[in-house]
């Protein structure tokens, strides 16, 4: 019921919600799930959706083009004051600019994820991709995924999720999705079984905004759900907020 009784008053209340940037945090591990939620509810919405783990991987490109360990802080840090990091929509698709390069294609292999994660345990790095990501959120509406976006980036999201699934059914997904892309190479399920366990490690350990569900956040384990399944869930949580 709206406070202000008067029908000109409703619709004032209406137009208010109407016009409220508002935006939906989906944070969890590698492979569990969360990007696929967060296409389907931007689409369903009409949002816009910023997938944060492509502006680290852009940064970890950068590293390694330039040769560089990727986790070490004084080597990557001066190389920041002249990355730009830019998302732009490609064929309705979020691609990622590096630099004035559409860096898209070369942004998924093994050795950019691991790159992607190291440099993602610098405080440099977090830092200038926490205010770009900020600055996103404040300009529309948006579904963002990441690791640190409900508990860092945007604890105030009208909505929050923590997908999740078994280290095991995630190395599974990445199997499957490598050998029907042709990008597995020489790698067994144990090679990126183990691949995922580094990077959960080095995501949940590192010092500055590890990867954990923020307590307000909803927690969807995908492991034994299908896509479907686990929309259903999140669409039902968020008339229930
Ligand atoms: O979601 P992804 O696999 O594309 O992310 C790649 C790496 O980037 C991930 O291992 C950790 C880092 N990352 C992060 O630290 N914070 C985010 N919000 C998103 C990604």
């Amino acid at each position: 019921m709206c406070e202000r009784k008067t029908a000109a008053g409703c619709a004032e209340k209406v137009k208010e919600n109407e016009n409220k940037v508002f935006a939906i945090a989906i944070d969890g591990p590698a492979g569990a799930g969360k990007s696929t939620v967060a296409k389907e509810l931007a689409s369903l919405f009409g949002l816009i959706h910023v997938d944060t783990g492509a502006m680290f991987r852009a940064i970890g490109l950068k590293a390694l083009r330039l040769g560089m360990d990727p986790a070490d802080e004084s080597a990557v840090r001066p190389m920041l004051d002249d990355t730009a990091v830019t998302l732009e929509l490609v064929d309705e698709a979020q691609h990622v600019f590096l630099d004035g390069e559409d860096v898209n294609a070369f942004i998924r292999t093994e050795e950019v994820s691991q790159a992607a994660s190291n440099v993602s345990t610098l405080p440099s790095v977090r830092e200038k991709l926490l205010e770009l990501q900020r600055a996103l959120a404040k300009k529309q509406s948006l579904v963002m995924d990441g690791r640190d976006i409900c508990t860092v980036v945007l604890p105030n999201a009208r909505f929050k999720f923590y997908i999740t699934a078994s280290a095991e059914v995630r190395a599974k997904r990445r199997y499957d999705e490598y050998l029907e892309k042709g990008r597995l190479g020489e790698m067994s399920y144990e090679d990126v079984l183990r691949e995922i366990e580094e990077r959960d490690y080095r995501d949940m350990n590192r010092e500055y905004a590890p990867l954990r569900p923020a307590e307000d956040a909803v927690i969807v384990d995908t492991s034994e759900m299908s896509v479907k399944q686990v929309l259903t869930r999140v669409l039902l949580s968020m008339i229930d907020v």
